[in-house]
């Protein structure tokens, strides 16, 4: 499930030394032969919990005084492009991934800095909601992406969904590339894209706009 941590643009930035990610197995802060690190939930119920004990021991760990601890699940703080420019100020990130049915309650009371959700649905455990968090991060530190300003212009960077398109040819299939993008003139092209960002987002995202209003 970490496959895309050695793949494009996140293993690139690995190589090249802009972000180090090591991955944890919990199981080596168990201390029994099977390496347990699940257990039944008191009062009954479907499913295993996650127990403290090896999680807490590995964040202690791993931490630093500068970590930011970030727990994985459904009833965090809805991931967005705000909260992943946030985290690119942050020196050392440790993300739990949960499993199971999630974790003991005493993870979020005493580990956890920030609990993050990806989205209103429900994961079968927190490794690819670290991968999209990992992900969205990781393109926004500087140098990760060819060009700088590739991050700057798109959707979210200013509220607003990113204007639409377009590559060769001009005329694929009837359908022809808006006449003012060919047209050489930088201040017609710029006010164009402004104008559709914001017709987009008006039509597609209409919450956006009164986010940026508040
Ligand atoms: C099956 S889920 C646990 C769901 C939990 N029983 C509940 O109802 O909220 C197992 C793990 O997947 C991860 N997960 C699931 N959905 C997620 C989401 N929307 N965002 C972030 N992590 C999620 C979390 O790490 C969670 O501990």
């Amino acid at each position: 499930m970490f496959a895309p941590l050695s793949e494009s643009i996140i293993g690139r930035a690995r190589k090249q030394g802009l972000i180090e990610i090591n991955l944890v197995n919990l199981r080596d802060y168990t201390h029994d032969r099977r390496g347990t690190v699940d257990d039944v939930p008191y009062g009954g119920g479907p499913g295993m919990l996650m127990k403290p004990e090896p999680l807490f021991e590995a964040v202690e760990a791993l931490r630093t005084p500068e970590s930011l601890v970030v727990l994985t699940g459904p009833r965090g703080k809805r991931f967005d492009q705000t909260t992943a420019r946030d985290l690119t100020r942050q020196s050392h990130i440790i993300l739990i991934c949960g499993h199971y049915e999630g974790v003991d309650e005493r993870v979020r009371e005493g580990l956890t800095d920030l609990e993050v959700s990806i989205g209103d649905y429900v994961l079968t455990n927190g490794n690819l909601a670290a991968m999209v968090i990992v992900d969205a991060v990781t393109r926004l530190l500087p140098g990760v992406l060819g060009c700088d300003e590739s991050s700057a212009d798109e959707s979210f960077s200013a509220g607003l969904l990113e204007y639409p398109q377009y590559t060769r040819p001009a005329e694929f299939r009837g359908m022809s590339v808006p006449e003012v993008l060919l047209s050489g003139n930088h201040a017609e092209i710029a006010a164009w894209r402004k104008r559709q960002a914001q017709e987009l987002t008006r039509r597609l995202r209409p919450d956006l706009l009164s986010e940026k209003e508040n």
